[in-house]
């Protein structure tokens, strides 16, 4: 099968910002669309996407954060390479090299490369009668991954209103996904209610849909979402644990971490000692960038004093990046990392990251952004990959659902597997 059309195009993401989306025809008149998420905690060694401000194309109503370079690309480079070629993922994304060989795709910019790389995923899959998670997935049962969901939110994504960018819950004792997501919906309700007891506002819900409540200190925080784990009926622990993802590097200066909604600032060498407190002293199995994205030292100093079963996840220190993944693996500086194909720029590079990642025991975690679409793809890749683990945000707002729907939609259609990473 043939590709016969590429169009690219700007659409709007849950932020409202605009964002890409590339659609594929096939000469079978199909048509296969992707949009492309962004994030507002970028790491600063994430590949390049293209926004308009300062160019011909910036339009003041969007704060000339269009996309409509980016578009251009797709519409005036990309497509004419593509047009009467055969539908195939690999040789798309070779073809997408070869325009722009540059390593953060600069030139075609990342969001024009993974929106044309997604579409053509899904192109590709259906050429070959699949879905996109049954093209990557070797053989049944599908692999479910856990998921990581956001209860408490601070940071980049609501107003700071914590400093440690948000509170995750980890749902380990559930049998079946069906199962994990009831918990997780019964905990952030229960969240909700605490929140309005204590004389908070909890209608403000922040990008990924966390509540964004304020705590006067990160374990304050931590017990709120223990009590209402507890509340429920469900076992700390056994059943449900917590992650952090402190995105550090949003608090650091160079050379101090600066606590600032509590008061508190701590050298490096400080800081990780603060945190191997925290997460002794709290049921966290996850910990994803408890330092700043090139602070290598401390991400190895905590890494030798962590208790092995602790996942230590690098985001903003690993960027979805070969070659930052190798030095961590050499360094010996997290045990996991998280998959965003949109700080990587490919879908096919991506996956050559996560494989490299599985060959070295690090886990992985397929994420989401904080701006995000309808789309479900996410989904499918963390499934069909094998992932183990999936972090899409919270339950609430229909961008996130979408994938955690998908998921659903497997377990209730499919041969599948819930995967428990951490047995
Ligand atoms: P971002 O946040 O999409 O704003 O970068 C998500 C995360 O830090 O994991
Ligand atoms: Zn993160």
């Amino acid at each position: 099968m043939k590709i016969s059309k590429v169009i690219g195009y700007q659409v709007l993401d849950s932020r409202g910002r605009p964002t890409v989306a590339a659609a594929i025809t096939l000469t079978d008149g199909s048509t296969h669309t992707a949009r492309v998420p962004s994030g507002a905690s970028t790491g600063k060694h994430e590949a390049k996407e293209l926004r308009d401000t300062g160019s011909k194309y910036s339009d003041k109503f969007y704060s000339g954060l269009s996309v409509q370079q980016a578009v251009a690309n797709i519409n005036e480079k990309i497509a004419p390479r593509l047009v009467e070629e055969q539908i195939d993922l690999n040789l798309v994304d070779s073809q997408l090299i070869d325009l722009d060989p540059s390593e953060d795709h600069s030139a075609l910019g990342a969001n024009a490369t993974l929106a044309v790389s997604l579409s053509a995923s899904l192109a590709t899959a259906h050429s070959q009668n699949k879905s996109l998670a049954r093209y990557f997935a070797a053989d049944a049962p599908l692999l479910i991954p856990m998921p990581m969901v956001n209860i408490l939110s601070g940071g980049a994504h609501a107003n700071r209103s914590m400093d440690i960018q948000d509170i995750l819950i980890i749902p380990t004792g559930a049998k079946t996904f069906t199962q994990a997501l009831s918990w997780i919906v019964a905990v952030r309700e229960m969240a909700a209610v605490m929140g309005k007891e204590s004389g908070q506002v909890t209608n403000l819900i922040a990008d990924e849909g966390g509540l964004s409540l304020t705590f006067s200190s990160i374990e304050k925080a931590c017990e709120f979402v223990v009590s209402a784990i507890e509340k429920v009926g469900l076992q700390v622990g056994n059943q449900v644990s917590l992650a952090l993802d402190v995105a550090a590097t949003q608090f650091y200066d160079g050379e101090k971490y600066n606590l600032a909604t509590i008061g508190k600032s701590y050298s490096p060498s400080e800081f990780v000692k603060y945190i191997s407190q925290l997460t002794s002293n709290q049921p966290i199995i996850s910990i994803e960038d408890p330092f700043a994205e090139d602070d290598w030292s401390s991400w190895q100093q905590f890494m030798e004093i962590a208790p092995a079963k602790l996942q230590l996840l690098g985001d903003d220190l690993l960027t979805t990046n070969l070659e930052r993944l190798d030095k961590a693996i050499a360094n010996k500086s997290a045990n996991a990392i998280l998959i965003k194909p949109n700080q990587n720029g490919l879908v096919t590079s991506t996956l050559n990251v996560l494989k490299q990642a599985r060959a070295n025991n690090f886990n992985t975690v397929v994420s989401a952004r904080s701006g995000e679409n309808e789309d479900s793809w996410l989904a499918d890749l963390a499934t069909g990959w094998s992932a183990g683990q999936i972090k899409v945000g919270s339950t609430h707002g229909s961008e996130r659902n979408a994938k955690w729907n998908r998921l659903l939609e497997f377990e209730a259609t499919e041969e599948t597997r819930f995967i428990n990473p951490f047995n």
